[in-house]
């Protein structure tokens, strides 16, 4: 059994007293799941701030990691940094990291060995375009993304790894994919993954959703087959707000 995943993400959002105020205000609401895991996504800056606020049950990522493992990239963050919060996962290849700082699959790739030989958890993001989609060109842009992006890697390795599959055309829009399209793009990647790695692997691996995730649209997506949680921006920036969706998925 898969255990639901639900993950914050905050993008550049909140300093770290306005992280702290959400917590303040989250952690007397929230109660733990044994069969969902809770991860915060806050800024670089905010983790330290999320580490010593949070529950203990909640995880944290960071939202994107260098695909360097030190030295003289200034403005970078290393993997071994995180460790040292500590963070438990890692987002990479998120769209706006893709589209507005251009990161090219190979690029991702390289951050995603770095997250997995040290030892971290890698949320790699998959996701096409409104135009690719209207070009029927989903399921290969798909591919191609997993394809590259897990380049290198083992089945041992993939044990660390989640998908997230992302839509541009559905992040910040309000306009979510339907469930039956989230069914059919994650039945793809479960596929692809046993093509590539076997049936367990496919079987063990999460694959999670985000695009315009809501209280009032969580669990119908959630409740489909292949679908083991979200991936969240706007809605999970208010307390209130996320704990309401993690009632949903329990
Ligand atoms: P929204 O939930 O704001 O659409 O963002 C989704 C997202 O990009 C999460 O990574």
């Amino acid at each position: 059994m898969r255990t639901k995943m639900v993950v914050a993400n905050w993008k550049m959002n909140k300093t770290p007293k306005e992280c702290k105020a959400f917590f303040r205000a989250f952690s007397p609401l929230y109660k733990g799941s044994r069969n969902r895991e809770v991860v915060i996504a806050p800024s670089y800056i905010c983790l330290p701030q999320a580490e010593l606020s949070k529950p203990a049950s909640v995880k944290l990522s960071a939202q994107n990691v260098s695909g360097e493992a030190s030295g003289a990239y200034t403005g970078e963050i290393s993997v071994e940094m995180l460790k040292a919060i500590p963070c438990d996962y890692v987002i990479i290849g998120h769209s706006e990291r893709r589209l507005l700082f251009h990161e090219s699959d190979e690029e991702i790739q390289k951050k995603v060995v770095q997250v997995i030989r040290g030892g971290l958890g890698g949320i790699l993001c998959v996701g096409e375009t409104r135009n690719e989609r209207k070009g029927h060109q989903t399921l290969e842009v798909i591919t191609r993304q997993l394809k590259v992006g897990l380049q290198g890697l083992t089945s041992q390795d993939l044990q660390q790894v989640t998908i997230a599959y992302e839509p541009v055309w559905a992040i910040g829009t309000g306009e979510v994919a339907t469930a039956i399209q989230v069914e059919e793009v994650h039945r793809w990647i479960r596929e692809f993954i046993w093509n590539k790695f076997g049936i367990e692997e496919a079987s063990n691996l999460r694959i999670i959703y985000g695009g315009s995730v809501k209280a009032e649209n969580i669990y119908e997506i959630a409740s489909k087959p292949n679908v083991d949680g979200a991936l969240i921006g706007g809605a999970s920036l208010e307390a209130k707000t996320f704990i309401e969706i993690l009632e949903r998925i329990k």
